[in-house]
């Protein structure tokens, strides 16, 4: 069943709420507007996919919710409402509470997220024994558990290893499983698949689809292939040069279309010699962050661009609840 709208299905049971979300980096160059006023809403237990090439801002966005943007980067305007509160102006020790309890990021890399002097089964418990009084025993069983959640073949002996000992398939259960240690309500995922094989990349997929049926946490999905939001999730926001060209739910986005930059993606083409990556159908390259174009980002490399596209329009309902900024509609 298709779910409604992203935001009218996170006005009747609002988990996380994005608004006019601006994220800029001060360099020496200029400012670099990574994030440029992006709104969109996810609801409790529902899955949302950001999808974009590379430099749209997906990952400053999630970095932004995770309040892990560090200087010359800031938060320069918007909201991020997490069940009605807004993350932009919490506390160091509200913070500390939020992450790794209620919102959880799994990185593309999971070395990155891994300590290699410290077994897996250690850093699950640690992670357990940050949010919770529970004894090294029970979180050791705990982890066991959560192990065999995300498909670790024999678990008790597996907690005992160090990363480096795991195959990288198997590195990626293991963040999920420290990801997912305190029931968190959001599990935001940043390209979890991207630095896998391909064969993995599937296994890891169908594990995420997988858990998503047993256990109510909500995904925020980020990746640069919209065939996998098309697998993965209930609704999508597009993503280009920091702001939102279209959002509604996948079968909307991925059955019609109807921004241009939309219809690019869709139509890149698997090729098989560059194991499962997608070239790019779309001519010219995501423009400079220093040197934006006026109007419409995409404007420059759009085969549809017209005068009006120097002014960047404003998002409009497409009359089923799917917004799209451009000036075609
Ligand atoms: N620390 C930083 N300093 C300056 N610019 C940055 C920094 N981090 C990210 N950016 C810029 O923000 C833009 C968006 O980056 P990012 O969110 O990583 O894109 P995506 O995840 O969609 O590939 C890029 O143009 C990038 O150069
Ligand atoms: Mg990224």
């Amino acid at each position: 069943m298709l779910s409604a709208n992203a935001e009218r299905n996170a006005d009747t049971a609002p988990l996380l709420k994005v608004r006019d979300l601006q994220t800029h980096f001060r360099t020496s160059r200029g400012t670099v507007k990574a994030v440029n006023g992006v709104s969109f809403g996810l609801a409790v237990g529902a899955s949302l996919g950001i999808v974009g090439e590379s430099g749209s801002g997906k990952s400053v966005t999630s970095l932004s919710i995770m309040r892990l943007i560090e200087p010359p980067g800031f938060v320069a305007g918007g909201q991020i409402l997490f069940k009605g509160r807004d993350i932009v102006t919490f506390r160091e020790r509200e913070i500390r509470s939020m992450r790794g309890r209620e919102i959880c990021l799994v990185f593309q890399d999971p070395m990155t997220a891994l300590n290699p002097v410290y077994t897996v089964g250690a850093q699950m418990v640690e992670a357990l024994q940050a949010h919770r009084p529970i004894s090294q025993r029970e979180a050791m069983e705990r982890a066991i558990e959560l192990f065999r959640l995300v498909g670790i073949p024999a678990p008790e002996r597996r907690v005992h290893e160090y990363p480096h000992r795991l195959s990288g398939g198997m590195r990626q259960r293991v963040t999920i499983a420290i990801a997912l240690a305190n029931e968190p309500d959001l599990l935001i995922l940043d390209e979890p698949t991207t630095a896998l094989d391909v064969t993995i990349q599937a296994q890891i997929l169908d594990l995420i689809k997988d858990l998503r049926q047993r256990i109510n946490t909500a995904v925020l999905l980020i990746t640069h292939d919209i065939g996998v939001v098309r697998e993965m999730c209930e609704d999508v926001v597009v993503m280009y040069a920091g702001k939102v060209m279209e959002k509604g739910t996948v079968g909307q986005v991925t059955d019609d279309p109807k921004h241009p930059y939309t219809v690019g993606l869709l139509s890149s083409i698997p090729d098989p010699r560059m194991r499962g990556h997608r070239l790019s159908a779309i001519g010219g390259a995501v423009p400079s962050p220093l040197h934006m174009p006026s109007g419409c980002p995409f404007q420059p490399r759009c085969s549809r661009a017209m005068p009006a596209c120097s002014q960047m329009p404003d998002m409009k309902d497409c009359g089923d609840g799917r917004l799209v900024a451009c000036w075609l509609y």
